[in-house]
């Protein structure tokens, strides 16, 4: 058996050999004679139509399947230039290997993003999802790429862990104890009793450990799920995504910006290069356009920006944003988009945020005010990527965690990094699934993601 794809990209050298390919049935239609059966196996975008004629001994059945039906067909391939596909298979055998029902709710015709979430088991069997998780897939490999060619170790961090990396406390608990009946002590849940013996939750970043050995291999990234209970139900969040964490060992905020800019621009470009059939697909159908801006991102330079400077700019627009900005309020999507469309119209670093809405690790400016945080903006979506210097400091650390309300005796192992041959580091966090977004041109993050997990829905 062959691969669609192998057929696609060779049909000339098949012309007029027998292969035989699995698939199954996008559109089915019959005359007296002979038929049309669109086939798609998943290798390729592009599906392949079979001819099949009376002289086949199950040609009654053939006519009867439905949409959606898996079938094995055997059949000699026909170059066919004069037609709208560039060749097609006439089958010898069609062997059913499932048949479907009338009622496949992938029927020939265009179905919405809201329905086909519906079905979220059904729906990479349609064109669109097709291209998303192909695309998603090579963009996860790019990234592997990217970080192996440049010798940074994979580390594999745990999802279930003591700490709240970002402060928070938007952690989903992990516990074995029987909710309706927890055991408690002086009126307090007593997590004694607990599978750990101590509070624990699915973690929302793998940084503080990715930090851990960064202090041992120089260069190391993260590429794994995680977890946010953020109520926040808009076209960006997800309870479960995934992060690529870089942590990068003698560097500060320039160099890391530099290492999320080249990361960028690489990945960008290797899928522009290796699903040229799928990102046409989005240009047309989805977001036009999006190849020329791709291309352009890639060839041009980030902007750069202090929270600062980005304060007094926006403070020039207020009158057109809900939420008014000025000195010391977190960005909200609405100004990170304004920055990255109206203003700089590419993406753009913002730098230096005040530290009161930035987590304990970042390394405190000299200012005593701001700390060395960068935010990667990106047109279309906002924040991709949020990073920064670390505090490599043992005693400024020590008081910021005092500052946040942090128990020394909980983040023993990383005040240990500033204690044994502390070192400049830095590092960011990407948000794949934005990644995806940016990449794919798709509006809504539960549509990159096989199977969405968001506030009150967990289906499948
Ligand atoms: O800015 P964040 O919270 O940074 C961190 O977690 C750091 N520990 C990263 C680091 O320095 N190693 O999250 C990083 C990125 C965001 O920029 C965003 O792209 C994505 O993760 N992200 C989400 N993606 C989908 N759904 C959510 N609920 C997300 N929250 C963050
Ligand atoms: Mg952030």
């Amino acid at each position: 058996m062959i691969n669609i794809r192998d057929l696609h990209h060779n049909y000339k050298d098949y012309d007029g050999k027998v292969v035989t390919i699995g698939g199954w049935v996008r559109s089915i239609r019959d005359s007296k004679t002979f038929g049309f059966m669109v086939v798609n196996d998943g290798t390729f975008f592009e599906p392949v139509q079979v001819v099949y004629a009376d002289k086949l001994d199950n040609f009654e059945t053939i006519c009867k399947l439905n949409v959606g039906a898996a079938v094995i067909v055997t059949g000699q391939v026909k170059v066919t230039p004069e037609m709208k596909q560039p060749f097609e298979i006439h089958a010898d055998e069609v062997v059913i290997e499932g048949e479907s029902t009338p009622d496949y709710p992938l029927q020939k015709k265009r179905h919405s993003f809201e329905y086909l979430r519906t079905i979220s088991h059904l729906r990479p069997r349609t064109n669109t999802f097709q291209a998303v998780f192909r695309v998603r897939s090579l963009t996860a490999y790019a990234i592997h790429k990217f970080f192996q060619e440049r010798d940074f170790v994979y580390v594999h961090t745990p999802l279930i862990t003591g700490s709240d990396c970002e402060g928070a406390g938007e952690m989903f608990q992990v516990t074995t104890m029987d909710l309706s009946n927890v055991p408690t002590k002086d009126g307090k849940v007593d997590y004694s009793q607990d599978f750990f013996g101590k509070p624990t939750n699915l973690t929302v970043s793998g940084q503080l450990n990715g930090e851990t050995y960064a202090m041992a291999f120089k260069n190391i990234y993260t590429f794994g799920p995680t977890f946010r209970a953020e109520n926040s139900n808009t076209t960006r969040h997800a309870a479960e995504f995934w992060m690529i964490e870089p942590e990068i060992a003698f560097a500060d905020l320039t160099d890391d910006m530099m290492l999320a800019e080249s990361m960028l621009k690489y990945v960008i470009s290797y899928v522009l290069e290796h699903a040229p059939e799928e990102m046409a697909f989005f240009n047309q159908f989805v977001d036009k356009g999006l190849i020329e801006r791709l291309e352009h991102v890639v060839n041009s330079d980030f902007g750069r920006i202090t929270y600062t400077d980005a304060i007094t700019e926006l403070e020039k627009h207020n009158d057109e944003f809900d939420y008014k900005v000025y000195w010391g309020c977190d960005l909200q999507t609405e100004h990170e988009r304004y920055l990255t469309e109206k203003i700089f119209k590419r993406p753009v670093f913002v730098t230096d945020y005040p530290k009161e809405i930035k987590a304990f690790y970042m390394k405190l400016n000299e200012d005593g005010k701001t700390v060395a945080a960068m935010d990667c903006l990106v047109p279309g979506i906002g924040e991709i990527i949020g990073g920064s210097q670390r505090e490599d400091d043992y005693e400024v650390l020590k008081n910021r965690m005092a500052e946040c309300g942090l128990k020394e005796e909980d983040y023993e192992f990383y005040l240990d990094l500033r204690k044994y041959g502390s070192a400049r580091h830095a590092g960011f966090g990407l948000g794949f699934e934005r990644c995806v977004m940016y990449l794919t041109g798709m509006g809504n993050i539960r549509d990159v993601i096989p199977f969405p997990r968001t506030v009150g829905n967990c289906d499948l």
